[in-house]
């Protein structure tokens, strides 16, 4: 009984150790979309998203101008298509070389929220949005 109490509290300490940090990292920007793409995009689609990350020479396929996804579609911003794109939807992109960040995204919220309840779905479609959002602000105009 003692022991199990003692590991609740330990886990506690642990999480607000845990958010402490996150809120830290959310000091360098408030733009989740800018540091998720920075973090998780830019090795392969470049800092400025016109796919000339560092990683892109290790890649079969180079990775592409993020910054022209509305010009080469009629000057409309793809919404939908990005958001599947990022989440792996599409069955196209189960056998391409970016990786699907929706299962990912799910594996970070485990570990994110640990043991408080939560729901998985929300904190994949935030990011994704976030992301889209970002992407959506990149296009050359
Ligand atoms: C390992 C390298 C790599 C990483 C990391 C990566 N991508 Fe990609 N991405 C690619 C490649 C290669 C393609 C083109 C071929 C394909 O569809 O797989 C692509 C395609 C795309 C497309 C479709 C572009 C078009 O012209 O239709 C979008 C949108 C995109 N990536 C967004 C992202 C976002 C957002 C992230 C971060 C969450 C990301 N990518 C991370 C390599 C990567």
């Amino acid at each position: 009984m003692a022991g199990s109490k003692f590991s609740r509290g330990t886990l506690f300490v642990a999480a607000l150790a845990f958010c402490g940090a996150s809120f830290a990292q959310q000091g360098a920007t408030k733009d989740l979309g800018k540091r998720e793409y920075d973090s998780n995009c830019a090795s392969c689609h470049g800092a400025d998203g016109k796919g000339n990350g560092p990683y892109n020479p290790y890649l079969k396929r180079s990775a592409p101008d993020l910054t022209t996804l509305a010009k080469r579609n009629g000057g409309v911003f793809p919404i939908a298509r990005v958001y599947q794109t990022i989440e792996g939807a599409g069955a196209e992109h189960g056998s391409s070389e970016m990786p699907i960040w929706g299962q990912d995204y799910k594996v970070k919220a485990g570990e994110y929220y640990m043991e408080t309840p939560y729901d998985p779905e929300v904190f994949v479609r935030t990011r994704i949005l976030a992301l889209v959002d970002y992407l959506n602000r990149l296009q050359a105009k």
